[in-house]
């Protein structure tokens, strides 16, 4: 098997597309040669998909502080305070940087056009193209890889497992082991440093505001690799995504809330204020969870959002492209209420690292939604999750720069551990069928209300269908993110079983309520902890 893989070398190996994975290897073309790998094309990623924008202080009347605080108490007491501190600090530069690199964000009367979303308490969230900043950003920093020599970008490269120096033992990572679906075939890719940017994982809902990517293929294999996840029982749930049980979700911006929208019950009457002092711009677990309990209430499958007090003309102009999706879906934004309903959105949790993007696996880093470096705590704040990518993406760079002269090239290909990879091909119907069985299952059993007969059921369910699929003799992309999004599924429920309080986005209706004793205790998952430790940092 081993002579029939192909051996591809570089200075470093990027996982993923997104902000994170192309900001990072930008930066790390200038000290060697960068691959960045991606499993569809380049524009697939959530970053395409960010409406809202990204949230930094560049206003004079704002400030860092004032950022962190906000960070801090969406973040529900679980926040790792250094790794605010750095992700507000850095954040300006970060964005004059993507600013000089060609993105072109919206402006008012020659300065920038700052929107609020939940939980800020100041102006401070940057947009482009009205709602697509992910776009601009990612077509700004596309143009400058693609003249960049020392990047190569990859598509339709699958990873499907990291490659180990010596085995789960040494924990150091020397590479990715990749299925081409171009050519395929399967490709072992080696680096001196592997970055895995490869976002989260919110295909295991079937409601959910990510794309078909997002299967936590990154997550996934840095635990096979020896890595420890942490926080997975934190999925945050996006307060207004469109209704639409004939068709796919499409979420609408917070931004929208931001710039006036309320939301209404089915007597169209406004509720937030009767469940938290912010109210349709509070913390985006509370306003998630409040639409829930008014939909309950009235019977009713969604709640709606209004918008309709707006001057005329200016719907169209600030969310052209929730206006123009939404109108194609039959509702006019400027004219009509519109049904929403929360919707699976961010995982909190994930790869665990330290300051610097690094992993518990030598020579493996991780940014973006992909990895927990802590920044997010139990709630992300609208609007950092880009600016997570860069600044952390960033770190990385300075991570590797300072210590590049250690980072030599494997050269013994004897100590490599592959793992053992099955003939491609057509894999069974069956796979489709389990998957969309996952997604139903994890909203009905592991979504934004828990209870542990349920999370005990999930285990289990997934822990059976794990087995089956190891028994099919053939492999294809769909059976490996199936695998991936059972084994997370599997550990989203263990960690949210184990959790038992409520806080941020982990909502138990057997234990309602936040607990002190929780606020330094956090959920880990590794090889030798498969079921899930608590953690209690001091
Ligand atoms: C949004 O525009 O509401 C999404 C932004 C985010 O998830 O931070």
């Amino acid at each position: 098997m081993l002579q029939d893989l192909e051996y591809i070398k570089t200075d470093f190996l990027v996982v993923g597309t997104g902000i994170a994975g192309l900001y990072t290897a930008l930066n790390l073309s200038s000290l060697g040669q960068v691959i960045i790998l991606t499993k569809e094309q380049i524009e697939d990623s959530n970053t395409q998909y960010a409406q809202g924008g990204i949230a930094a202080v560049l206003d004079q009347g704002d400030s860092w502080e004032l950022h962190l605080e906000d960070t801090l108490q969406a973040g529900a007491g679980l926040c790792d305070y250094r790794a605010v501190q750095v992700l507000v600090q850095n954040g300006p530069d970060r964005v004059r940087e993507l600013i000089k690199l060609g993105t072109n964000f919206d402006h008012i009367e020659g300065t920038l056009d700052l929107t609020r979303e939940g939980a800020h308490s100041k102006r401070r969230i940057l947009h482009a193209r009205g709602d697509a900043t992910g776009v601009e950003i990612r077509e700004a920093l596309t143009r400058v890889i693609q003249r960049n020599n020392n990047v190569i970008v990859r598509e339709d490269s699958f990873m499907i497992d990291l490659v180990l120096d010596g085995g789960p033992l040494t924990r150091k990572v020397a590479g990715v082991v990749v299925f081409d679906q171009r050519r395929h075939c399967y490709q072992i890719y080696l680096a001196r440093v592997v970055v895995l940017a490869s976002g989260g994982c919110g295909q295991i809902y079937a409601n959910t505001s990510n794309p078909d990517v997002t299967t936590g293929d990154g997550i996934a294999a840095a635990y096979r690799a020896g890595a420890t996840l942490i926080d997975m029982e934190f999925m945050q749930f996006h307060p207004t995504t469109l209704y639409n049980p004939t068709g796919p979700s499409f979420l609408i911006s917070e931004s929208v809330r931001g710039e006036g929208g309320i939301l209404l019950n089915k007597k169209k009457e406004r509720f937030m204020p009767n469940y938290h002092p912010q109210a349709e711009l509070a913390p985006r677990d509370i306003v998630a969870r409040s639409i829930l309990k008014e939909a309950e209430k009235d019977g009713m499958p969604y709640v709606w959002l209004d918008v309709t007090a707006c001057k005329p003309g200016f719907v169209e102009k600030r969310f052209p492209t929730i206006y123009q999706t939404l109108l194609q879906y039959g509702h006019d934004l400027s004219q009509e209420l519109i049904p929403v309903i929360p919707a699976a959105h961010y995982m909190m949790g994930g790869v665990r690292t330290d300051i610097d993007g690094q992993t518990d696996v030598e020579r493996l880093y991780a940014c973006g939604e992909v990895a927990c470096n802590g920044v997010h705590g139990a709630n992300r704040l609208a609007s950092n999750s880009l600016l997570d990518g860069l600044v952390f993406g960033h770190r990385i760079y300075e991570a590797i720069r300072a210590r590049r002269s250690t980072l030599n090239m494997i050269d013994n290909y004897n100590s490599l551990l592959i793992p053992p990879l099955k003939p491609n091909g057509q894999a069974s119907p069956l796979i489709k069928e389990i998957g969309n069985r996952l997604r139903q299952e994890m909203d009905k059993k592991v979504g934004m209300i828990r209870k542990s007969e349920q999370l005990e059921t999930m285990i289990r369910w997934s822990q059976q269908q794990w087995q089956g699929l190891n028994n099919y003799p053939v492999s294809d992309q769909e059976s490996w993110e199936l695998a991936n999004m059972l084994q997370i599924s599997e550990m989203i429920a263990r960690a949210a079983l184990l959790r038992e309080e409520s806080r941020g986005g982990h909502y138990r209706s057997d234990f309602p309520v936040k607990e002190a004793h929780w606020s330094k205790t956090h959920i880990i998952f590794n090889l030798d902890y498969p079921e899930g430790k608590q953690d209690v940092l001091e």
